[in-house]
């Protein structure tokens, strides 16, 4: 049986809010967090030589910018600014690596832009840098394009060390993928599935968006018949963020042919619900995964994390960042890097850490950040967190909870008892709403508009 939402819910819930991979959440940072800041947090890290990290690695470039796209992508003028752009990455993992030596990474990920838009000298030399600066091992996994993959590409990525791959489909129907300018046919994505599994990764994934352009239930179905029949071992369906304010390349995009957001929602269910019936496990917000898979397995044994690359088994570790737009978190302290190419260049040109903001964590926020986190991985939270305040109790520790959370129970999104409080089949599609209750940042309404919506 699957939960029902009614237009009416949905309207009472359907507002602005966070994903929280971190807490406090990046609108919370400062730009009074700077460099010397984070190689502070560094050198806390280099004290702890034993300490194992997490890596991750934006590689922005891509063939061309699709409509729709969120992310911090950058499309070169020529193939050579992305030697330029190695040339940067290679300083500045100089600059990380001189602090904190040469760390054990059990986790790196290459996101982007598209890390495969790099021909196979580029691919080589960027492992190349990480792997003689750091010792690799476990989860390496790193985001492709389909459309950008040579037909032998998985086959060298396998070769270099990477065996988790997640792949970017969107939607498979052709008058979406105009819409949002990605045509993508149908035999690029199963050729490059193909070879994926020819070359033996562990894991595939593959990306798809819902409230997309043009998309209706029956459109979306046929999609995620499509993705089914591809049967890969983790999908990502990510709620489509129409920001043009902060992405104007968005603004192409008609709103008039975006679904409404009742429709939206229901492309959202209708996701959850055909996924679910066809085997896999819904896993916190957006991913899906097959009940074998790492992430299902960690899920059922409460032992799944969070941080910014999504959900993951390992228990939170320090994360390294490098390139433009990285987010890190060390030793209780976040940081980004200069958004744009140019300006993270010229930051690490000039010798320094190009860090542009950040935050360094009260025990409030620890507290609360251990209370989200495991709320958005667990599905429920009890009073007595161990891993927020050992002997304390949530209650006592955010004034007022009980009277935000009353609510949520009467419209059955939770329920709530001396030990604390579970989520409903109802409420995991408002999961978002109730991490929220927890936010310090969001009472004073202040960082609501730059968020894209709940559901
Ligand atoms: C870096 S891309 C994946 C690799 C490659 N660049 C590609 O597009 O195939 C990361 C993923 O973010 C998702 N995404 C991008 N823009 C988005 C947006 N505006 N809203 C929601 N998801 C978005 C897409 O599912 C996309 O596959
Ligand atoms: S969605 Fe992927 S391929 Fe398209 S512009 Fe964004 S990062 Fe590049």
């Amino acid at each position: 049986m699957h939960a029902r939402v009614t237009p009416e819910l949905l309207q009472r819930l359907d507002r602005p809010g966070p994903r929280y991979t971190s807490y406090p959440t990046v609108p919370a940072w400062t730009a009074a967090f700077g460099p010397a800041d984070w190689r502070a947090a560094l050198i806390d890290l280099a004290s702890q030589p034993r300490r194992e990290v997490s890596l991750y690695v934006h590689l922005p470039y891509c063939v061309k910018r699709c409509h729709y796209c969120g992310c911090n992508a950058a499309i070169p003028e020529r193939r050579a600014d992305v030697d330029r752009y190695l040339d940067h990455l290679e300083r500045e993992l100089d600059l990380v690596a001189a602090v904190v030596g040469r760390r054990k990474v059990v986790q790196m990920h290459w996101g982007g832009g598209t890390p495969n838009f790099q021909t196979d000298a580029q691919l080589r030399r960027t492992w190349s840098l990480i792997a003689d600066r750091f010792e690799l091992t476990g989860e390496i996994s790193l985001e492709c394009d389909p459309r950008a993959g040579r037909a032998d590409q998985p086959h060298l990525l396998r070769e270099l060390g990477f065996n988790r791959i997640s792949l970017g489909v969107q939607d498979f129907d052709p008058r979406v993928q105009d819409a949002i300018g990605r045509r993508q046919p149908e035999q690029v994505t199963r050729r490059f599935v193909a070879a994926c599994r020819a070359a033996r990764f562990e894991s595939v994934n593959l990306d798809l968006v819902y409230g997309l352009p043009h998309q209706t239930p029956a459109v979306f179905g046929e999609s995620l018949q499509k993705v089914i029949d591809l049967a890969p071992d983790r999908l990502a369906v990510f709620g489509y963020a129409h920001v043009p304010w902060a992405k104007p390349h968005q603004a192409v995009i008609d709103p008039a042919t975006l679904p409404s957001s009742w429709e939206r929602f229901a492309l959202y269910q209708q996701a959850v619900e055909t996924l679910s019936d066809a085997g896999y496990v819904w896993i916190g917000l957006d991913h899906f995964a097959r009940p074998g898979d790492d992430l299902a397995i960690a899920l059922g044994e409460r032992r799944l994390h969070r941080n910014f690359m999504g959900y993951t088994t390992r228990p939170s570790l320090d994360m390294l960042a490098v390139g433009n737009s990285a987010i890190g978190e060390v030793c209780d302290r976040f940081a980004q890097n200069a958004t744009l190419v140019g300006a993270y260049e010229a930051s690490v040109a000039s010798g320094d850490l190009p860090v542009v903001k950040g935050l360094r964590l009260t025990d409030d926020d620890r507290f609360r950040r251990a209370v989200i986190l495991h709320l958005m991985c667990n599905l429920e939270l009890p009073w007595d967190l161990p891993a927020a305040l050992p002997g304390r109790s949530v209650l006592d520790l955010v004034p007022g909870v009980m009277d935000q959370l009353a609510p949520l129970a009467v419209e059955g999104l939770i329920t709530l008892d001396d030990a604390g409080l579970q989520v409903t089949a109802l409420g995991r599609y408002f999961l978002r709403n109730v991490a929220m209750v927890f936010d310090a940042y969001l009472a004073t309404g202040e960082h609501e508009p730059r968020y894209s919506r709940t559901v």
